[in-house]
């Protein structure tokens, strides 16, 4: 569903509690938005003039039951550069509704965010791809057979049906590749599937998942993905690669190793996006 009424007044609410702090005098709109997954809060420490709203006090903003999502709005300067962070997500094995996991993408382009740069932790499914390293999402497959974009059409966020030729924009890849190469950060390149959740995957599925074409797999993002391209955003993907997902020696994958692999990675992500966001 499309619930536009909802993120209008999280909208109007989260304006006038940015606009009540003293501590930034937000003049400039960020147009710059960011989604922190799975132990990628790192980044918060690297703003300057921070103000932080808690989801819980913006009104029908759904907050995450998932220890490692802080569920927070942060404003702050990046490099001198105004952006506006989601620090934690909402995920449908939490039992959202897909508007809700999108309602944080959708409040974002009401602040007038055009620019979406969406992170997350993921299995690697291509035996190439080692855990610890960062994936620039080239295309997605959606199979949570879930979409934000049921029901009514609302005709101001964007089209009936909307074009997915080209979901991840070419020129932020290529940004991010330019700068990984001059960081000397390796930064794969590979499709992202996203699935319900919360189960991991059986040997056979993540078999499937390859011989699909995904490169990695986890349980966010593609939703919000749909969401920011309704809303004609231009949308950067950046997995952090937590563990290996391989069909013949599938090992367990704890959420504390995902999260202290991801974490790991995630140092790479906040150099990649201190270097990149500069030139959005
Ligand atoms: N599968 C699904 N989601 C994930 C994984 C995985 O292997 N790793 C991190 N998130």
């Amino acid at each position: 569903m499309q619930n536009s009424s909802e993120v209008q007044s999280a909208v109007t609410a989260l304006k006038k509690r940015l606009s009540l702090s003293e501590k930034a005098p937000f003049s400039q709109a960020a147009h710059v938005g960011l989604i922190l997954g799975t132990g990628l809060s790192g980044l918060v420490a690297a703003l300057h003039d921070v103000v932080r709203v808690p989801y819980a006090e913006l009104p029908h903003f759904p907050v995450s039951t998932v220890d490692s999502h802080a569920g927070v709005f942060v404003r702050g300067l990046l490099e001198g550069v105004p952006v506006l962070v989601q620090q934690g997500r909402c995920h449908l094995y939490e039992g959202f509704s897909p508007a809700q996991v999108c309602m944080g993408v959708r409040v974002m382009a009401g602040m007038g965010v055009d620019t979406l740069i969406i992170t997350n932790a993921a299995g690697a499914l291509n035996p190439q791809f080692d855990a610890g390293t960062l994936m620039c999402m080239t295309d997605q497959i959606n199979f949570t057979g879930r979409t934000p974009l049921a029901g009514p059409n609302v005709d101001e966020w964007g089209p009936r049906f909307p074009d997915m030729s080209c979901i991840f924009d070419p020129a932020l890849r290529a940004l991010a590749l330019d700068s990984a190469a001059r960081l000397g950060i390796r930064l794969e390149r590979g499709v992202y599937i996203g699935v319900h959740g919360p189960q991991m995957e059986s040997p056979a599925e993540t078999r499937m998942f390859r011989q699909w074409g995904a490169d990695a797999v986890g349980m966010s993002t593609v939703l919000e993905v749909l969401a920011a391209r309704h809303l004609g955003m231009r949308v950067l993907g950046i997995s952090c690669l937590s563990n290996k997902n391989l069909p013949d020696c599938m090992q367990p994958a704890p959420l504390e190793e995902v999260i202290a692999v991801a974490s790991r990675a995630g140092r790479q992500l906040e150099r990649l996006l201190m270097d990149m966001v500069t030139k959005l």
